[in-house]
């Protein structure tokens, strides 16, 4: 076992946020009571690469509950809960991650997961996928589908399937409606303004806040922002979100126009060098500037760093750029995933919609495998309603149905004015 989850008292803690998330995960529970009375997985070697939470240790124990054997390794260096991954290995999971790992862990760990033989994988960026097919092909054949939950991850698969190399079916658990516009929305908008306040403990309200990115999540994290005072200012490079954020009463201008007024800046863009040398030289003196898109490769910290004279390493996941003696610039999390390395990633209640996704896509292969071409694929609008039913009984909502007349309505033409 990995040295640094042998601490002594890291499972008990982990146990006890894993039972916390179980209390805030009621849909993604109810799915667990009904598929452990049959383990319908039995037979699956799931390989994970996500981020090891709470949230995604109770969908682990329910891949297990429903008779899957799992190995997980982490989809970033920075967003392991090492109680959680200590939890999970008691519980006989098989676990590849701390807080904190070298570039090169994080590679070893990756090929931990592809020596457990995986039957189906769950990448969260597509680096499963990616590795596999770049360099473990024999394990194609054993190899029955995959689930991708993250937008980076889906640009990355159809990159691949364009070119003909994607040898499987991915399922883009990302494109459900119960996963995109819940958790990128409500999750990165919340989870994100929790890792910049842990970190920095700055105050929101009066602040000008520039979102690079009007896709779910800059949606989401400008509301918020808006919502707790700031003034917003939104970056894009697609025509059509820029009129919605315009439309929604924010400003909309390019970086190197924003870069003066920002207090903070937000990169959610999927793409990278979003935040350049051009726009540090214009920041103003304390700028704070945070990434909360998949990878690190947003906000040109390199280049930051040739710029500066000095780093200094304010608290955990702050660090000063210092430019002049008269300016400095502060970076979160080393530009990676603010929600995940500064606080804990978003919060149960909305992974719980992510996460039944993720099983209900496993359960769809399970099913369908042998008919789905090597591609990427979609999960029918059948599954978003019913993680919609579970999600709102998990919160105590009730809803109309239709009358006879108004479905007889709706399935006629011959009505008008
Ligand atoms: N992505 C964002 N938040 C997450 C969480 N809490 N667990 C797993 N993946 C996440």
């Amino acid at each position: 076992m990995i040295k640094q989850l042998q601490k002594k008292g890291l499972a008990e803690q982990g146990k006890k946020n894993l039972a916390l998330a179980e209390r805030n995960m009621k849909a993604l529970m109810a799915l667990r009571n009904q598929y452990k009375k049959t383990k319908p997985f039995k037979g699956q070697r799931i390989g994970m690469a996500l981020h090891i939470t709470k949230e995604t240790g109770v969908l682990v124990r329910t891949f297990m509950d429903a008779g899957a054997k799992v190995s997980i390794a982490s989809c970033n260096p920075l967003s392991t809960q090492d109680d959680v991954a200590a939890a999970l290995i008691k519980d006989g999971a098989d676990v590849w991650g701390y807080k904190g790992e070298s570039k090169k862990d994080y590679y070893k760990y990756l090929k931990k997961v592809l020596d457990f033989k995986p039957t189906i994988t769950i990448d969260d960026g597509c680096d499963l996928v990616t590795e596999i097919h770049l360099n473990r092909r024999g394990l194609l054949k054993n190899i029955i589908g995959g689930c991708e939950e993250t937008t980076t991850g889906i640009i990355r698969l159809k990159a691949m399937e364009k070119e003909g190399k994607l040898e499987y079916p991915v399922i883009a658990v990302n494109d459900n409606d119960t996963k995109h516009l819940m958790d990128n929305y409500y999750g990165t908008g919340q989870s994100t303004i929790d890792g910049i306040l842990r970190a920095s403990n700055m105050l929101i309200a009066g602040k000008t806040v520039v979102v690079a990115g009007y896709g779910s999540c800059g949606k989401g994290f400008a509301l918020r922002s808006k919502g707790m005072g700031a003034k917003v200012i939104v970056t894009e490079v697609d025509p059509f979100r820029a009129l919605q954020a315009k439309m929604d009463g924010f400003d909309v201008m390019p970086m190197e126009k924003a870069a003066p007024f920002g207090d903070l800046f937000l990169t959610v863009t999927g793409n990278c060098e979003v935040i350049r040398m051009e726009h540090f030289r214009r920041m103003k003196d304390g700028a704070i500037v945070a990434n909360s898109g998949h990878f690190d490769i947003e906000v040109d910290v390199t280049g930051l760093t040739k710029m500066s004279k000095k780093k200094v390493a304010v608290r955990p996941f702050f660090d000063e750029f210092v430019i002049s003696a008269n300016k400095s610039i502060f970076v979160i999390a080393e530009g990676r995933l603010a929600n995940l390395a500064a606080a804990e990633g978003h919060p149960s209640e909305v992974m719980s919609m992510s996460f039944c996704g993720q099983f209900l896509a496993v359960d769809f292969l399970v099913k369908n495998a042998s008919k789905l071409s090597a591609g990427v694929h979609f999960l029918p609008s059948s599954v978003d309603e019913k993680i919609s039913k579970l999600q709102l009984q998990a919160m105590g909502v009730k809803i109309d149905k239709l009358t006879d007349k108004q479905k007889n309505y709706l399935g006629s033409w011959q009505e008008g004015t």
